[in-house]
């Protein structure tokens, strides 16, 4: 009781704050997502993104070797295909755009941790993370064949080189289709990053700008959470476990760290955050309007995701981080 306790004593110096500091974020959290479109010289911002590019694959190697002299482990590609179509085959084609920017990175940095976003929308007319019966305008997508379809894409990725595969389109039963397609073919030791824990999130939309994958019509609430769930995000963890996931992610994290730390509780495996699209433009508009420190912020929000129980943290703010950390 006060005045014997005074937790004010380990707060009251520079050296001694530090002493007792029980989180530090480093360059090894981090994973920079990085947007491919095909073409040459082109980086063209994200109009609600600052400071994020869509990048021909030229401009994705120069970006690679930055990332990885900064001493960020990891890079997580997303694709803007040529041509979209109903069975997404910019998504599975072995000269698919994120197959080529996968190739040209391991070639060029073949360190640097190579990780494939595996889902559809990016590459379907519609914008839905599969297949939908034909004259649905729901976006109910059908389950089963979606499997195959992210089978063939899982499986082309890590032909191209990509180091770990990440199934992003919450269907059922897709960690273990995809396994079980990796198997077949050779890549038994290519780990598998399971968005795991994915709400039907309002701040996916500046994301939706960057890669071109807005619904065209429906919304993704068939196949993606409800926020108000907290319960099912487990559920959903522990089937992704039991289908052989290697590594857990939620989806967003700032609004989502209590799913963080009820994960983080339930297994041993990574646990990986997506600090996500429009937790960095909110981010990055105030701080433009000089209403708050973009670093600070930054570096309060990328420190909570991890004290909340993620071992890594998936941000468009990677590479400011690192240069913020090294001042
Ligand atoms: C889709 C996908 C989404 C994001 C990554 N892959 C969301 C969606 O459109 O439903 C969001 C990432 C972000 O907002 O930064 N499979
Ligand atoms: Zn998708």
């Amino acid at each position: 009781m006060f005045p014997i306790n005074r937790p004010r004593r380990l707060r009251s110096t520079s050296q001694l704050r530090r002493m007792v500091q029980e989180t530090v974020i480093t360059a090894s959290d981090l994973i920079y997502p990085l947007f491919a479109v095909p073409g040459e010289g082109i980086a063209k911002e994200v109009v609600s993104m600052p400071g994020v590019y869509q990048l021909s694959v030229d401009k994705i190697v120069a970006e690679a070797k930055e990332v990885y002299d900064l001493g960020i482990p990891a890079i997580i590609l997303f694709g803007i295909p040529d041509t979209k179509d109903a069975d997404a085959t910019g998504a599975w084609h072995d000269c698919g755009i994120v197959q080529k920017a996968a190739t040209a990175v391991k070639e060029a940095v073949p360190e640097l941790v190579v990780i494939a976003d595996t889902c559809l929308c990016e590459y379907t007319t519609h914008g839905h993370c599969g297949y939908l019966e034909v004259g649905d305008l729901t976006g109910r997508v059908l389950n089963d064949p979606t499997l195959e379809l992210l089978k063939k894409t899982a499986v082309s990725q890590a032909k191209a080189g990509a180091d770990i595969i990440a199934p992003s389109g919450m269907m059922d039963g897709f960690v273990q289709a995809i396994r079980e397609g990796l198997d077949e073919a050779g890549f038994e030791n290519i780990p598998i990053l399971s968005y795991a824990a994915k709400y039907a999130s309002a701040y996916y939309g500046p994301f939706r700008d960057a890669a071109e994958s807005a619904p065209q019509y429906g919304d993704r609430r068939t196949y993606q959470m409800d926020p108000a769930n907290g319960r099912e995000a487990l559920k959903e963890v522990e089937l992704d476990i039991a289908e052989g996931a290697d590594m857990l992610m939620v989806k967003p994290a700032l609004s989502y760290m209590d799913i963080i730390w009820r994960v983080k509780e339930i297994t041993n495996l990574p646990v990986a955050a997506y600090n996500v699209s429009g937790e960095y433009s909110m981010i990055k508009a105030a701080a433009l309007n000089g209403w708050i420190d973009e670093k600070k912020v930054t570096l309060e929000t990328l420190t909570s995701f991890k004290r909340a129980g993620a071992d890594l943290i998936l941000t468009y703010h990677a590479k400011d981080a690192v240069r913020w950390l090294n001042e």
